[in-house]
This record gives structure tokens, C-alpha cells and sequence, in this order.
């Protein structure tokens, strides 16, 4: 999984594993800061957790660190890469080696306020009444990739960044496992723009 912050996303996933409910296992944490929470997270449960680091416009330097992170996937037999809060933009070269193996969580119901980090702040301030989450395949078309799932929430008169985000949250921590899940089960088929949901057996 690769996560840059407080890691609630990868927590509710660990859980998930915990209560052998995943039907997949998280070998290995990627961070790109070291004093992510995350790190501490993966670590609390017995998961390899590594540090990348590079900065966001050297992009030599991007490069290399994202080939390393692939390398290193590679070499723990990673079948899905799992993005919960990753604030980098991936290479081509990284995307393109795990495409269709990689997701992703977005805290608004896409397309609608994508591309950035600040969604759930530019639904509240686009007067929203109805914002959510999204679980989608990740491509290079960043926050564009094949939705697999979503899950609305309404937007209360009164909320506030906190508020609203606190109530997307809660379904991201779902929505996020159940998509690895899915995948581990192989219940996810592409098919161009969409992604069909095939029976649990
Ligand atoms: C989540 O809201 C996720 O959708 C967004 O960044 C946040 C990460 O939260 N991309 P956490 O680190 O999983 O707690």
C-alpha cells in the first residue's frame, strides 16, 4: 500500500485482515515522508513499512524513487497496489507497470472534484448537497481511471471541512477494503470505462 499521512484508510484495511475478512494480505507500506503516521500504523501491525522519499518537483529524482518502489513491490510478490491518501502524482513508467493492479480512494464521487487534494473543501464550497467517495482503477488520467465503486453521503446544512470529511471518511474506510477484497477474489473485470462487478462466490 502506499500512503503519505495519518494512514486511517490503511488501518481500516489492516483491520479488515485482522478479522480475516480481506482474503488479502498487506506486505508492505510505502511512504513518501518519514514521519507519516501510516508507517507507525503498518508497523503496529507486523507489516514492512518503507520510506521513499523525493521531492514533488525534482522529477529525476521522482523517477528513481518511484522505480525503487516498484522494484521493491516486485520483490514482495505485491499483487494490487492500493493508494489510500498518496499525495504524489505517479510517473508513467510506475503506473503503466501496474496497470490494472492498482487502486485507488478519492473522498468525492468522481468526476466531480478531482485532480486535486482539496475535494472535500471544493464540494463545500460548490454548494454541494450529496459528495462521497470513490474507489477507481488508477491510469495516467489522474482521479480518471474506471470506477469500481462509490458511496454517496449528503452534505448537512452547517458542516464544515471537518464535519463533511469526517462523514466521507467513515464510508472510505469501508469502501476501500471491500474493494481490495473484491480484487483478491477476482471480482473486478475492466472493461473500457467500466468495471463489472462479477458474483462473490
Ligand atoms: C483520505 O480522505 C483519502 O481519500 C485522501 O486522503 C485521505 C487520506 O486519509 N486521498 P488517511 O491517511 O487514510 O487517514
Amino acid at each position: 500500500m502506499l500512503a503519505s499521512g495519518r494512514g486511517s484508510n490503511l488501518e481500516a484495511i489492516l483491520r479488515w485482515q485482522e478479522a480475516g475478512i480481506l482474503g488479502a494480505e498487506v506486505v508492505v507500506v510505502i511512504c513518501n515522508h518519514n514521519d507519516a503516521r501510516a508507517l507507525e500504523i503498518a508497523r503496529s501491525y507486523g507489516v514492512e513499512a518503507a520510506v521513499f522519499e523525493y521531492h514533488r518537483k525534482d522529477f529525476e529524482e521522482r523517477e528513481r524513487a518511484q522505480a525503487g518502489m516498484s522494484a521493491l513491490m516486485q520483490e514482495r510478490g505485491v499483487g494490487l497496489v492500493a493508494l489510500a491518501g498518496y499525495d504524489r502524482v505517479l510517473v508513467p513508467q510506475f503506473v503503466q507497470r501496474w496497470t490494472g493492479r492498482m487502486i485507488n480512494i478519492h473522498p468525492s464521487l468522481l468526476p466531480a472534484f478531482g485532480k486535486g487534494l482539496h475535494a472535500q473543501g471544493d464540494a463545500l464550497d460548490h454548494g454541494v448537497k450529496v459528495s462521497g467517495c470513490t474507489v477507481h482503477f488508477v491510469t495516467e488520467d489522474v482521479d480518471g481511471g474506471p470506477i469500481i465503486s462509490q458511496a454517496a453521503v449528503p452534505v448537512l446544512p452547517g458542516d464544515d471541512l471537518k464535519s463533511l470529511s469526517a462523514r466521507i471518511l467513515e464510508q472510505e474506510q469501508r469502501l476501500l477494503p471491500a474493494a481490495v477484497r473484491l480484487f483478491a477474489r477476482g471480482c473486478l473485470r475492466i472493461e473500457g470505462r467500466r468495471v463489472v462487478i462479477l458474483e462473490e462466490e
